[in-house]
């Protein structure tokens, strides 16, 4: 459930890919901010009032029949506004100016300049390099509006009522593409709504806490621990909030990636003194996947070998009530489950589907969070830095870097050369900075090489980091020639089954990161 904390910025869903961008910059700034959707429950949005409004992008025309609407509080309750594109074409059209169809769409970067003096744009260059991506254009601004930024090809890149505190701008300040698009949002969080920056990582613990006891009270409550970022933060902060109350289950699919299982046990049991049941499945892994080489079929099995396994852990466990997962942002966008407009591009793993005798409630704290945030939170609550630093890994786990059929010999190949990749982009430095992801990835392509003086005819493997903010676009990471040199020769040494290592080049889009 959203509720916005007090002194926050609402900003409204219509849509836009980068939505929850806006949000994120927000609470960068230190200032608590959540997405609501457009027609959103206008009490909850409003119950610890907000200091201001932002109205977000999407793909929508404000003429075009059933175009989601500006909700009625947004003008009455007197807090500044920002509309960014649809979010300004609203703003306009609801408050008597006109927007129409711009001859030319503006798409990609362009240049603003001042037309007028603003607090949204104070202390900005005179020049901004900004992001466009837009259809519609305002034609007549609404009384008391006035231009304070052109493009060259729209007169109103930026407006704003300067008296009652309503703005629009027609690019997205939140996008990296515009380059002072921190300072825009500063400028109107700040400035504009008068808000304070109190927003960290302990706050936000601080308020899970409150929200994970007052759900949970004295219930109990079953984790899927991966030994992932996300699960592993979720762990703990639920740990923190409600102690032995919470019991997870660690389920070993041999999936993982070399030491982890281990590792797991070793600082959630040992360490943090968690209930931690490990539940070892291997074999019954490996033989479900016997023979399967389609990504969508792998993903599938290894959803359901999963449901079968927590299920049955869970269900030795008696009066557990809440389910609690590691979800994160762009697992929720990813799988579109919360936007209309969003499409399905992967079925991602997570224990969706238990069977009916296992009915949980949902406990989700990261819901709406980035990585990056969830690492200064798991930072924030003790947790390793082995722990909060570890590659992102996805919910199928080496099965989906293992192209081709799955068995234990193909998975120890991959383990092997994934680990002397990744030591040696920590022993870089490149772990943390410089790339997002790095994992490597083995074809079922063999290809001939020599090796002494012998002929060899072995797999082919791929390395793969790249370079993000949000995991949603992604490009590779332009790595240092001699590390990659240094990499593909150790891997051809010392792993048997390999004699050809190859870097991919695809950013995302088109490409995903992982390859399945
Ligand atoms: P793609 O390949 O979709 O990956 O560009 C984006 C991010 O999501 C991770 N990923 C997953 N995470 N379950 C997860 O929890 C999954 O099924 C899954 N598939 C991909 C991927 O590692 C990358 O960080």
């Amino acid at each position: 459930m959203h509720e916005l904390k007090r002194g926050g910025i609402a900003v409204i869903d219509y849509g836009s890919q980068y939505t929850q961008l806006i949000a994120r910059r927000i609470r960068e700034l230190g200032v608590y901010s959540e997405v609501f959707a457009f027609d959103g429950d206008a009490d909850q949005i409003n119950r610890h009032e907000p200091a201001g409004y932002i109205l977000s992008g999407g793909p929508n025309s404000v003429y075009a029949p059933g175009a989601p609407q500006l909700p009625g509080f947004v003008l009455v309750a007197d807090r500044p506004v920002l509309g960014i594109c649809y979010g300004m074409q609203l703003l306009t059209d609801a408050l008597g100016g006109r927007v129409s169809a711009a001859s030319e769409r503006e798409y990609g970067p362009a240049t603003i300049t001042h037309a007028a003096q603003s607090p949204l744009l104070d202390g900005l260059q005179p020049e901004l390099q900004v992001w466009m991506s837009h259809g519609d254009r305002i034609e007549a601004l609404p009384p008391g509006f006035k231009s304070l930024a052109r493009s060259s090809n729209s007169p109103q890149a930026a407006i704003g009522d300067l008296e009652r505190n309503l703005y629009g701008v027609q690019f997205h300040p939140e996008v990296q593409h515009s380059a002072q698009g921190s300072a825009i949002l500063s400028n109107f969080v700040f400035r504009i709504c008068g808000c304070l920056a109190k927003w960290s990582a302990d706050a936000f613990i601080r308020d899970a806490i409150g929200s994970i006891r007052a759900q949970v009270r004295n219930e109990r409550v079953l984790l899927a621990l991966s030994g992932g970022v996300d699960s592993a933060v979720t762990g703990a902060l639920i740990h923190r909030a409600i102690g032995d109350q919470l019991t997870c289950v660690f389920v070993d699919h041999g999936l993982l990636r070399k030491g982890e299982a281990e590792q797991v046990v070793a600082v959630f049991r040992d360490e943090l003194g968690m209930n931690l049941i490990a539940a070892r499945a291997v074999e019954t892994f490996l033989s479900g996947l016997q023979g399967v080489t389609e990504p969508e079929a792998k993903r599938k099995i290894i959803g359901k070998l999963f449901v079968d396994t927590f299920s049955r852990e869970a269900r030795r466990l008696q009066g557990v009530r809440f389910l609690a997962q590691g979800t994160i942002y762009p697992d929720v966008i990813e799988s579109a489950a919360d936007s209309k407009s969003a499409k399905t591009i992967k079925s991602h793993h997570n224990v969706g589907g238990l069977p009916d005798d296992l009915r949980f409630e949902l406990i989700e704290p990261l819901r709406d969070c980035f990585k990056d945030e969830v690492r200064k939170i798991g930072l924030a609550l003790g947790l390793s830095d082995a722990i909060v630093w570890r590659q992102p890994f996805p919910g199928p786990g080496l099965a989906i870097r293992c192209l081709g059929e799955i068995t234990w010999q193909r998975l120890e190949k991959l383990r092997a050369a994934d680990a002397i990749y990744v030591d040696a982009l920590r022993d870089a430095g490149l772990l943390r900075r410089g790339t997002a992801q790095s994992f490597a990835v083995l074809l079922p392509v063999k290809s001939v090489g020599v090796m002494g003086d012998n002929r060899s005819y072995e797999e082919a493997l791929v390395l793969r980091s790249v370079t993000t903010d949000d995991f949603m676009t992604a490009d590779w990471a332009r790595l240092p020639y001699e590390l990659l040199a240094k990499v593909s020769a150790q891997i051809v040494n010392e792993v048997p089954g390999i004699n050809r290592v190859t870097y991919d080049i695809t950013s995302k889009p088109p490409g995903t990161i992982e390859w399945e």
